[in-house]
C-alpha cells in the first residue's frame, strides 16, 4: 500500500509517500519558520496564506520523489486535527480534492497520533523491523504546541491513553519565549540547546528554581520556570558570554528533569519496558542524554526516532493514515478541521504545577 500524507497543521507544509510498513518513499518538509521568525512566533493567518501558496508544490514534489502518480496512491491522509484551523482546512481540501479526482479513499489523521507513531518509520531501510519497539509503550510527546505522556498499547485512537500533560506552556513552548526574553530569536530550542551545551547549570541556578512537582503527579508546569528567567533578566538584565549560557544550561536542566523523570516514572507504573520520544523537543541533547542514562539505569529500552521523524512531517500522516486504511477504515468529504485532538484527555489546563 502506498498511501501519500499531507500535514499542514502548524507552520509546516509537508507531504510525503509511504507504506503500510513505514517506508519512507519521500518526505518534503518545507518551513515557514523565516516567515514568523520577525513575530517571535506563529501568526495563525500568515501560516494559513503560505500554506495555500505551497501545498500543491509540495505534494506535486513528494509525488514525484516517490516515482508515483495520484492514479497509483492507494489512498489519502491528512491531518484534520489539532491545529490552527485555518492552516488545517488548507491541507484537508488539498486532499479531498485530490481524493475525489484520482477516486482514492481519504482518510483524516490526529497529529498527534502521526507523532506517537512517527518511531515505525523507516527510512532508507533504518531502522530494522527488529530495532521498532512493540506494544505496549509509554512516549513522552514533547513539541511546541503539546507536550503529554501517553500509553500506547497499538496504532488506533482507542488504544492510545494519556497518563498526564501540561497544565500550562508546552516543553517547546517554554524554550519559545525563554529563547525571545533572552534576545535569542524564534524557534528558541536548537539555540538554546547549544548555548546549554557550553554552560554550567549550577553557576545559575539561583535564577531558576527546581520545578516544584507532586512527586506522584504526570502533570507538567513549565510556566514557572518561564517567570523565573524573565524576573531574573528584568533584575539584571540579558546576560551575555558565559552567564548566558550557563542560564540557559540551568533552564534547559531544569526542564529536561521534569520530561525525564516523570516519563520514567509513568512507564514504571504502567509496568511498561519501553520508552520512545517524540516532537521537536525531542532533538534537544540534554534531553536525549538524561533520557538515554535514566532509562539504561531503570532497565527501560529507549527508542529514539532520528530528527526527521520528530520534528512535524508528512511521513508520520501517512504512516498513521495508512494503518487506518488497513483497518478498513474511511472518512467521507464531510470531513472538517477540529483544533483539539481526538484522544482523551486527564489533565485540565490552567491549573499550575502538580
Ligand atoms: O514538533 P515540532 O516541529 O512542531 C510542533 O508540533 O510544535 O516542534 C517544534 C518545537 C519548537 O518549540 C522548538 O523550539 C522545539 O520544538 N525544538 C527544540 C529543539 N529543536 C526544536 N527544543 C529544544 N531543543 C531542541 N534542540
Ligand atoms: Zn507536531
Amino acid at each position: 500500500m502506498r498511501v501519500l500524507g499531507i500535514e499542514t497543521s502548524c507552520d509546516e507544509t509537508a507531504a510525503a509517500v509511504v507504506t503500510e510498513e513505514g517506508d519512507v518513499l519521500s518526505d518534503v518538509v518545507r518551513s515557514q519558520v523565516a516567515l514568523h521568525a520577525p513575530y517571535g512566533g506563529v501568526v495563525p493567518e500568515v501560516a494559513a496564506r503560505d500554506h495555500a501558496r505551497a501545498v500543491v508544490p509540495v505534494v506535486r514534489e513528494a509525488l514525484a520523489r516517490a516515482g508515483v502518480a495520484a492514479a497509483d496512491l492507494d489512498g489519502v491522509a491528512v491531518t484534520s486535527r489539532p491545529g490552527l484551523a485555518g492552516a488545517l482546512l488548507v491541507g484537508l481540501q488539498t486532499a479531498k480534492g485530490l481524493a475525489w479526482a484520482a477516486g482514492k479513499p481519504l482518510v483524516g489523521v490526529d497529529h498527534l497520533v502521526g507523532h506517537l507513531l512517527a518511531v515505525f518509520l523507516r527510512r532508507d531501510g533504518a531502522p530494522a523491523p527488529e530495532e521498532r519497539p512493540a506494544f505496549p509503550y509509554v512516549a513522552l510527546l514533547a513539541s511546541g504546541g503539546h507536550t503529554a505522556i501517553y500509553r500506547v498499547d497499538g496504532p488506533s485512537l482507542g488504544a492510545i491513553r494519556e497518563l498526564g500533560a501540561t497544565r500550562d506552556d508546552a516543553a517547546g513552548e517554554a524554550f519559545d519565549k525563554v529563547a525571545k526574553l533572552l534576545g535569542l530569536g524564534y524557534p528558541g530550542g536548537p539555540v538554546v540547546d547549544r548555548l546549554a551545551a557550553e554552560g554550567d547549570a549550577a553557576a545559575a541556578a539561583e535564577a531558576v528554581p527546581a520545578v516544584m512537582a507532586r512527586k506522584e503527579s504526570l502533570e507538567f508546569s513549565f510556566s514557572g520556570i518561564k517567570s523565573a528567567v524573565a524576573r531574573h533578566v528584568a533584575k539584571r538584565g540579558r546576560p551575555e558570554g558565559q552567564a548566558l549560557n550557563d542560564l540557559c544550561a540551568a533552564f534547559q536542566g531544569a526542564v529536561v528533569d521534569a520530561l525525564v523523570q516523570k516519563t520514567v516514572r509513568a512507564a514504571r507504573s504502567e509496568g511498561v519496558e519501553r520508552v520512545v520520544l517524540a516532537g521537536g523537543v525531542a532533538a534537544n541533547r540534554g534531553l536525549r542524554a538524561k533520557m538515554a542514562a535514566a532509562c539504561a539505569r531503570r532497565g527501560l529500552a529507549l527508542f529514539v526516532p532520528p530528527f526527521a521523524s520528530c520534528t512535524d512531517n508528512g511521513a508520520m500522516i501517512a504512516y498513521a493514515g495508512a494503518l487506518r486504511l488497513a483497518a478498513g477504515e474511511r472518512d467521507t468529504l464531510d470531513l472538517a478541521p477540529e483544533t483539539r485532538t481526538a484522544l482523551p484527555r486527564v489533565t485540565r489546563k490552567g491549573g499550575g504545577a502538580r
